[in-house]
C-alpha cells in the first residue's frame, strides 16, 4: 500500500471532496460515446504505449523521439500538455485513494508505463524536488500517448505521402499504422469532453464541464471542416496552445474601444475565431476593466468597472451547478460602458484593460482550499508552488487609454497596446482562417 492509500484514509476531506468529484466526472469514461466514437479503440485505460523495439531501453520517454524528432520536440516540451503533472496535481493526487489517483492520470498521465512508475514509487519518495520525479511521469502527456500502442506508430499520414527518410531510417517505425482520426477533432474529445451520456457532473440535463468537444460541433467552424488540429496544431506544429499564450488569445479575439459616443467610451471583446466557448473550461477567467482617471492620471473611483467573462459554477444539494455562465459563443460580444462624468466628475482619461488569468479557478479556490486542509509538509510546498506558477500565469491581453480636451471636448486614443509575444509568431496569423462576426473597430 503505497503513500496514495495511506493518506488518503488518514484524511478523509469533504471539503476538498467536491472538487475531487468534479474533476473525477470531468473524467467520466467515454463509454456511451464510445458506441459510436470512431477512435475509442485508441484510449482503453490506462493506455499501453508500448515503444518500439529499438527505443526499449528507454520505455517510452519523450527524449527516445527527440533524438530524430527535435523539432516536435521542442515545441512540446513548452506546451501544458508536457505539463500536465503538474505540482498541482501531484499535490491532489497524494491525498488520494490509488483508484482515485488512476482516474486524474486517465488525462494527465495515462501510459501504462506512468501509472507504474507512481504506484511503483517509494511511499516516503521526496516528491518536493520536481527534478527527481521519474522521468516518464515528469513527461505528461508524451509523444507516446497520442502515437503508439501496443509497439504500432499511429501517424496522420497516408501511405500514399511519401517520406524522404530512408528504409534504415525508418526501421524505428517498421510498424506504422495510419490514422485519419489523429487530424480530427474525435481524437482530442478524448480528454476535451465528458460523457455526454453520463450526466453525472451536475443535475440531469445540464450542461457538462468539459465540453470542448460538443461546443465545437455546434460552432460554425465545424460546419467547415475545421478541427481542433486546423488552430491549435497548424501545419501539424507541436506547440498545442491555448488560453496561457498571449498571442493565441489574441488570435481568436476582436478588440474594439469606440470613442464615438460623447457620454461614454465603449470596450467590446468580440469572440470571432475560437472554435468554442470563450473560454471553453470553468477555470479561467477574462475581466474587462475600465478606470476613470483625474488629470494626474490617478483614479477618481475606489474600484475600477469591470464585466468579468467566466462560467461559474456553485456547489448545492450534492451537485454542480451552473450559477452564471458569461462566456462567449463564437461571434458572440461582451461589453463595458465607461461614463465620462459620475457624481457630477469629468474624467480627463479612461484607461481600459483586459486581464486573462487562465487558471483563476485553481490558484483562487481550489489550491487554497486545500491549502487550508492539509497538513502534509510536501503537499503544501506542492501546493504553494502551484499557486505562484498559477499566479504568474496572468497577464493583460489589451491596454488603451481614451482622453479628452477641457477646452474643446475632443477625445483622442493612445494607440492601443497587445500583449508582447514572448514565443514565436502568431499561430494563425499564417493561417487564413475565416472568422466569424465582425473583426471591424467603429
Ligand atoms: C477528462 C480528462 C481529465 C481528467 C480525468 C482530469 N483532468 Fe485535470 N485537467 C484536464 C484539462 C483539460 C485541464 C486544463 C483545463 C482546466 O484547467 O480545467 C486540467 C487541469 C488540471 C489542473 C490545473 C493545471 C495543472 O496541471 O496544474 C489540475 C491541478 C488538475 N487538472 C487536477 C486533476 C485531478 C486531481 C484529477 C483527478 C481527480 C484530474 N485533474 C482529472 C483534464 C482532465
Ligand atoms: C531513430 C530515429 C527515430 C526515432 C528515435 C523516432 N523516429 Fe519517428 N520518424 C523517424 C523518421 C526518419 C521518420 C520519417 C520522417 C519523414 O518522413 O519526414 C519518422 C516519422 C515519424 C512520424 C510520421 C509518421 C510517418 O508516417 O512517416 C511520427 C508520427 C513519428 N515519427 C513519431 C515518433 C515518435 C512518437 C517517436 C518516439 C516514440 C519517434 N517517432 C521516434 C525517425 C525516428
Ligand atoms: C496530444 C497528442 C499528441 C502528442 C502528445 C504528440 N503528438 Fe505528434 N501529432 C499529433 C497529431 C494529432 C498529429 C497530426 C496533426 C494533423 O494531422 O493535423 C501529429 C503529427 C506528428 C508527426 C507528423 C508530422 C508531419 O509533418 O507529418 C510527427 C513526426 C509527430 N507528431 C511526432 C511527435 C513527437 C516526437 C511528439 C513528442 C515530442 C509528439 N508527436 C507528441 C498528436 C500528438
Ligand atoms: C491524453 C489526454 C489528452 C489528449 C489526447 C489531448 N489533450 Fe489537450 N490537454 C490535456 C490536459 C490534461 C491538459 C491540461 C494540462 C495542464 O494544464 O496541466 C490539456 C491542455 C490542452 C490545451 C490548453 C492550453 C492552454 O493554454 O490552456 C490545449 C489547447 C489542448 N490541450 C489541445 C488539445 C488538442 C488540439 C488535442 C488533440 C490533437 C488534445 N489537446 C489532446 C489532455 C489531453
Ligand atoms: C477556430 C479555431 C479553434 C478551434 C477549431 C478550436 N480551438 Fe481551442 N482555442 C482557440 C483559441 C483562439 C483559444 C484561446 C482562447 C480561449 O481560451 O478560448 C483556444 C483555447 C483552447 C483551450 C484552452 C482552455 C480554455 O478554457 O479555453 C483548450 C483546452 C482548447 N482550446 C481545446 C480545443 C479542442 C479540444 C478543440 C476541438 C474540439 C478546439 N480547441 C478547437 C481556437 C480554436
Amino acid at each position: 500500500m503505497g503513500r496514495f492509500t495511506r493518506l488518503a484514509v488518514r484524511s478523509p476531506r469533504w471539503g476538498m471532496g467536491r472538487w475531487i468529484i468534479l474533476l473525477t466526472v470531468l473524467g467520466g469514461p467515454l463509454c456511451a460515446m464510445a458506441a459510436s466514437d470512431p477512435v475509442a479503440h485508441h484510449w482503453h485505460h490506462p493506455n499501453a504505449g508500448r515503444i518500439p523495439d529499438a527505443a526499449q531501453k528507454s520505455d517510452g520517454h519523450a527524449e527516445v523521439c527527440r533524438a530524430c524528432h527535435e523539432v516536435q520536440w521542442s515545441n512540446w516540451s513548452g506546451s501544458r500538455h508536457a505539463n500536465a503533472f503538474s505540482p498541482g496535481l501531484l499535490a491532489a493526487l497524494l491525498e488520494r485513494s490509488r483508484q482515485g489517483v488512476d482516474a486524474c492520470l486517465r488525462c494527465h498521465a495515462p501510459l501504462v508505463e506512468q501509472r507504474e512508475a507512481l504506484h511503483r514509487q517509494d511511499p516516503f519518495f521526496e516528491w518536493q524536488d520536481q527534478a527527481a520525479w521519474p522521468q516518464r511521469l515528469a513527461d505528461g502527456i508524451a509523444c507516446p500517448i497520442c502515437h503508439q500502442r501496443q509497439g504500432r506508430l499511429i501517424t496522420p499520414r497516408s501511405t500514399s505521402e511519401k517520406s524522404t527518410a530512408s528504409d534504415q531510417e525508418l526501421t524505428i517505425h517498421r510498424q506504422r499504422q495510419p490514422s485519419e482520426w489523429l487530424s480530427q477533432s474525435h481524437f482530442c474529445a478524448a480528454c476535451h469532453q465528458a460523457d455526454p451520456q453520463q450526466k453525472r457532473t451536475i443535475g440531469d440535463g445540464e450542461p457538462l464541464l468539459h465540453n470542448t468537444f460538443s461546443e465545437w460541433r455546434k460552432s460554425p467552424f465545424a460546419a467547415r471542416g475545421l478541427h481542433c488540429q486546423g488552430c491549435h496544431m497548424p501545419k501539424r506544429h507541436h506547440l498545442f496552445r491555448g488560453i496561457h499564450d498571449p498571442a493565441m488569445t489574441r488570435s481568436g479575439v476582436t478588440v474594439c474601444m469606440d470613442v464615438t459616443h460623447p457620454e461614454k467610451v465603449v470596450l467590446t471583446l468580440r469572440s470571432t475565431r475560437v472554435g468554442h466557448m470563450f473560454p471553453t473550461y470553468a477555470t479561467p477567467r477574462i475581466v474587462l476593466l475600465g478606470t476613470r482617471l483625474d488629470s494626474a492620471s490617478h483614479p477618481l473611483d475606489p474600484a475600477p468597472q469591470r464585466w468579468v467573462i467566466q462560467r461559474r459554477m456553485r456547489w448545492s444539494q450534492g451537485g454542480w451547478h451552473p450559477w452564471r455562465d458569461t462566456r462567449l459563443a463564437p461571434g458572440a460580444t461582451a461589453s463595458l460602458e465607461v461614463p465620462w462624468q459620475r457624481a457630477g466628475v469629468l474624467a480627463s482619461s479612461i484607461n481600459l484593460q483586459i486581464r486573462v488569468e487562465p487558471d483563476h479557478l485553481y490558484t483562487t479556490h481550489i489550491h487554497p482550499r486545500r491549502l487550508v486542509e492539509s497538513a502534509d509538509p510536501t503537499v503544501r510546498k506542492l501546493l504553494q508552488r502551484a499557486i505562484g506558477e498559477g499566479e504568474a500565469n496572468n497577464y493583460t491581453l489589451w491596454a488603451q487609454t481614451a482622453h479628452r480636451n477641457r477646452v474643446d471636448d475632443q477625445i483622442t486614443r493612445s494607440p492601443p497596446m497587445w500583449h508582447p509575444n514572448t514565443r514565436e509568431h502568431n499561430p494563425l496569423d499564417h493561417i487564413p482562417i475565416p472568422p466569424v462576426g465582425d473583426t471591424t473597430c467603429p
